[in-house]
């Protein structure tokens, strides 16, 4: 694994910081591994505390003709059974659309889905129960591919696209032309802690519900749907969660909203925990697609016009489809600037599970597929795919994204993708290789670099705010609480060093509490990465608030001007005075002086209109680069991941060491989506991969042996928060430089066929495709 980089250099600009940029372990890293870190599963339950199990659907698409539940009902332990009869509110616990029922009532959209739920004294006998069911239905066939949908023209949502010009006519008219389609699977979350809710009844019909989501707001606001009550009445508490990776975004809300009706019908405290094979078959994942392109480019390899049909998989209903599509097509460019374009898509509607939003939020499916056809382009001209990717690159003068924005930081990307091109040694390796693979009959080696521009901000702009509550305690510790919720990835470090900085107090000073409703309200979710610029800035915002008015104070008593007030290793320094932050918190409150804040903070600039396709979506663009050099064995399909370079842009890190670990983790489980792992759904619609013994994610072992990364020493030019750039999903994208080395490898076999290889690439496919480039397909 890669040595952590020091914190990146200071511009000479910036005052001395001393817990912004700090390399600081995360907060709760010895407790994670000690097990003394508390998930949902951990909080000692409360006297009496029952257990939730789904009831779930045999088949994939038909009608409820009879649901028989008397042996349920009779089975041990078993203390209630709901169905959908049982909702005092609205039988739909959908993220906007109205379209995903708690409990199925009559249509039945996906097999496994929720028809009932047992509630019993143990979780055991909550399972045992919930299988005896006599589930009868009227059975259709289900419609389970692209081609299925496609074939029956239905969509969760109508078709959308925008572009420039007539990519049509261009593409028509270049003088190389090429077109393709390309397949690109989906993604199981696999967080190591599943779906889980507890929800407590209080007094009146209050509920409590502890929950293991992104979003506690929509928690709250789902559950207080689904029970009739008011959002006040509902409380939604998550002190961290064991991994979301955009599974706990909406999809959490039904396991919550379950367990709050089983506390309101039962009165007791409702546990519901999720087996990870249920998990696997009930929750949604990454959306899988075919996308098919065309592209016009001159005799260089030019981009004039380029064309792509994303034909998404959605499931049986929208959940978060509009904005994940949505951001497919925000990066079907990735980096490349294409004068003449069009991006269009299909949200087809499916008899599986309603796939949801993962790390980079559709972003990565549109970005394979250019990096994949600009493979193509180079190869059908016998040129470096590297040259092709930087005569394509965004540049003054030809800085017009295909939604219109302008891309205003042209600069970093060539000079960062140049860099690693040196550091990584891209030349003389892709001589070394070529020189390799002419001697090598079966084992091939294979190289790629790949860029990726990752646009930051929710392209829904109202979710870009975010509140932050904060309190400075009179022996000088301090509370701090914001919107955001911590799934692994630093953001309550990041922002409580952001709040040590302000007070220039010791970060043991200041305390994290965890993620509340009745803090905190109307909380986007935490997602699209954009976690700390938002809560950051608010929690700085209303430190910023209290630290004046205790400078003032401080003025005031020792006779110098506010300005002159410092902050600084736990004291506070006015003159010749100096004493310490608690003492002249102690004195704020004999003061009568307001110690306590509510910070908010909203995005600027950022503006996008979908009807007419055009605005600015994003604040600003997240940047980096990976090289991988991969070794394939020709006969077997199997395949090493030998090296891999990746030089990444945070800005300027808040945190260097909680940047490299996203950048590592990201680039590792994009590695896992394009590679190894591959959802298998039979023709009755059932997910035949849903469990680690058939769904294979990366390991330790998995890492490269040679991984290096670095972060970019860069700046944002946006105002965000202490200049940096957000990190939780890019990364992500780092890994088709693993998915383009690997078609590389695989067509030194013959560089005169194309390499019929989607994603993923398992050793499966890549041996299909081997034997494939040898004129021997296999059946
Ligand atoms: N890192 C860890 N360890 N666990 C996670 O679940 N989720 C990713 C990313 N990094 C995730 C993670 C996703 S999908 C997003 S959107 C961001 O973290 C969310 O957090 P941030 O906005 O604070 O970066
Ligand atoms: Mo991340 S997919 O935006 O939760």
């Amino acid at each position: 694994m890669s040595k952590p980089l020091p914190a990146t250099p200071l511009p000479p600009d910036e005052a001395p910081l001393r817990h912004v940029r700090q390399p600081l372990p995360h907060d709760s890293a010895k407790r994670h591994v000690t097990g003394l870190a508390q998930y949902i599963d951990d909080i000692r339950e409360p006297e009496g505390t029952l257990h939730v199990a789904i009831g779930q659907s045999p088949r994939a698409r038909g009608r409820l003709v009879a649901l028989d539940l008397d042996a349920v009902r009779a089975a041990p332990g078993v203390v209630r059974v709901l169905t959908a009869a049982d909702i005092p509110g609205k039988n739909d616990v959908s993220p906007a659309f109205g379209d995903d029922p708690m409990f199925a009532a009559d249509e039945i959209s996906f097999h496994g889905q929720a028809l009932f739920a047992v509630v019993a004294t143990t979780r055991d006998a909550a399972r045992r129960a919930a299988t005896l069911a006599r589930v009868e239905t009227l059975h259709e066939a289900p419609r389970v591919t692209v081609e299925d949908a496609l074939e029956r023209g239905e969509s969760v949502l109508p078709d959308y696209s925008f572009g420039r010009g007539d990519a049509a006519s261009v593409i028509a008219g270049a003088p190389v032309r090429l077109e393709g389609s390309l397949r690109v699977g989906g993604q199981e979350h696999f967080y190591l802690e599943g779906q889980v809710a507890l929800a407590i009844p209080g007094e009146e019909g209050d509920v409590h519900v502890y929950s293991s989501t992104q979003h506690p707001t929509e928690v709250q606001h789902v559950v207080a749907r689904v029970l009739d009550i008011p959002d006040a009445f509902v409380t939604c508490e998550v002190r961290r969660m064991g991994g979301g990776f955009g599974g706990k975004e909406s999809q959490a809300t039904q396991w919550a909203a379950t367990a709050a009706l089983a506390a309101r019908i039962t009165g007791r405290p409702c546990k519901l925990r999720l087996d990870r094979d249920d998990d696997f078959k009930l929750t949604g994942k990454r959306h899988d697609f075919r996308s098919d392109w065309r592209i016009g480019t001159d005799e260089t390899g030019r981009i004039l016009g380029y064309e792509v049909d994303h034909l998404a998989r959605c499931g049986y209903s929208a959940d978060l489809s509009n904005g994940v599509v949505d951001r497919t097509m925000f990066h079907s460019d990735n980096a490349y600037f294409m004068p003449d374009v069009r991006i269009g898509s299909k949200r087809l509607k499916t008899n599986t599970v309603s796939n949801t939003a993962f790390r980079g939020f559709g972003g990565p499916q549109g970005m394979l597929v250019i990096e994949h056809v600009l493979d193509q382009v180079a190869w059908a001209m016998g040129r470096d795919p590297l040259d092709v990717r930087y005569a394509n690159l965004y540049a003054p003068g030809r800085d017009v994204t295909p939604y219109g924005m302008s891309v205003e930081e042209t600069d970093t990307l060539p000079a960062l993708m140049r860099s690693l091109e040196r550091s990584s040694d891209y030349r003389t390796r892709r001589e070394a290789i070529r020189a390799f693979n002419a001697g090598s009959p079966v084992i091939k080696r294979g190289l790629a670099l790949t860029p990726v521009k990752f646009g930051i901000s929710f392209t829904l702009t109202h979710l870009n705010q975010a509140g932050a509550l904060v309190h400075v305690y009179q022996d000088g510790s301090v509370h701090l609480n914001h919107g955001g919720t911590e799934m692994g990835q630093g953001l309550y470090l990041k922002v409580a060093q952001v709040v040590a900085e302000e007070f220039g107090i010791a970060i043991e000073r200041v305390r994290i509490t965890a993620t509340t409703t009745a803090k905190v309200p109307n909380t986007a979710p935490t997602a699209a990465s954009s976690g700390t610029d938002l809560n950051g800035m608010a929690a700085r915002i209303a430190a910023g608030a209290i630290r004046r008015r205790m400078a003032a104070h401080a003025a005031e008593t020792f006779g110098v001007p506010e300005d002159e007030v410092v902050f600084r290793d736990d004291r506070v320094f006015a003159g010749n005075e100096s004493l310490d932050f608690g003492e002249l918190a102690k004195r704020c409150v004999q003061s009568r002086v307001q110690l306590s804040e509510a910070g908010f903070y909203k995005t600027p600039k950022i503006t996008w209109d979908r009807a007419k396709g055009t605005g600015r979506p994003f604040l600003y663009f997240a940047y980096g680069a990976a090289c991988a050099e991969v070794a394939v064995d020709t006969l077997t399909g199997e395949y090493r991941v030998t090296r891999v370079d990746i030089l990444h842009d945070c800005g300027r890190s808040l945190n260097p060491a909680i940047d490299i670990g996203q950048i590592e983790g990201g680039f590792v489980q994009g590695m896992g989506w394009l590679t190894t792992e591959e959802l298998v759904f039979d023709g009755e619609g059932r997910l035949r991969t849903h469990a680690p013994s058939t769904y294979k994610i990366p390991v330790a072992s998995d890492v490269p042996a040679d991984f290096r990364v670095a972060l970019y020493p860069n700046t944002n030019r946006e105002e965000t928060i202490y200049r940096s750039k957000a990190v939780g999903e890019p990364p992500i994208m780092l890994a088709n430089s693993v998915f383009c080395a690997l078609t590389d490898a695989v067509r030194a076999l013959d560089p005169t066929r194309p390499v019929p290889l989607d994603a993923p690439a398992t050793p499966e496919a890549v041996l299909r495709a081997c034997e494939a480039m040898r004129g021997r397909p296999l059946g």
